[in-house]
């Protein structure tokens, strides 16, 4: 089927496919610019992100935005989405049946806008997306493709948070990805 972003959307917001529905406040759909070369995936909404509607918003985004800023990037250059669209109970891990549920969405805003790069923000996010076994404290930072896309998975901003020692290894995936972009990145100029 052919649908257009907005169309996603609106069906996206509507969604009780399982339980997170019921829970939530707001369904976070993603943001920044649709056509974006670069996407990053958290793991799913935390309290303020439920509140407000937006990805990473509380502490740990405010931290994304220090790291992005750092490599000559903010959020009206790229996107930001989330694994689960809906908030887990007390921040808990997303169960792995609500990703199942869920994961279409993210399919579908892939197949639209057709990124280059995905970052992954941390193990769920790797886990599910690079490959199950993802051992994130030893494979973060290491690039591989997959059907044309350019993906990495790297430390979740909470996990630096919690592990500030973590940054300046955590921050050096942030330059290979602006040498990544560089490289390969048309409208994406840092
Ligand atoms: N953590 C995530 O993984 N995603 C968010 O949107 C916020 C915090």
């Amino acid at each position: 089927m052919n649908e257009t972003w907005e169309e996603l959307k609106a069906e996206c917001l509507a969604c009780r496919k399982c339980e997170l529905c019921e829970t939530r406040t707001n369904v976070v759909f993603g943001g920044g610019r649709k056509d974006a070369e670069v996407l990053f995936i958290g793991e799913g909404p935390g309290e303020q992100e439920d509140l407000r509607g937006e990805p990473f918003v509380g502490r740990a985004g405010q931290l994304l935005d220090k790291m992005l800023l750092a490599v000559g990037l903010d959020r009206t250059m790229v996107y930001i989405a989330n694994i689960v669209k809906c908030r887990p109970p007390q921040n808990r891990d997303p169960k792995p049946e609500e990703q199942e549920q869920c994961i279409d969405w993210l399919r579908s805003q892939v197949k639209i806008m057709r990124p280059k790069i995905i970052v992954c923000l941390g193990r769920i996010s790797g886990m599910r997306l690079i490959k199950p076994d993802l051992r994130i404290m030893k494979e973060h930072g290491q690039w591989v493709e997959r059907g044309g896309i350019y993906m990495m998975a790297t430390l979740h901003p909470a996990a630096l948070l919690r592990n500030p020692t973590q940054k300046p290894e955590a921050f050096k995936d942030y330059l290979s990805l602006r040498e990544k972009i560089r490289e390969i990145c048309e409208t994406t100029k840092i």
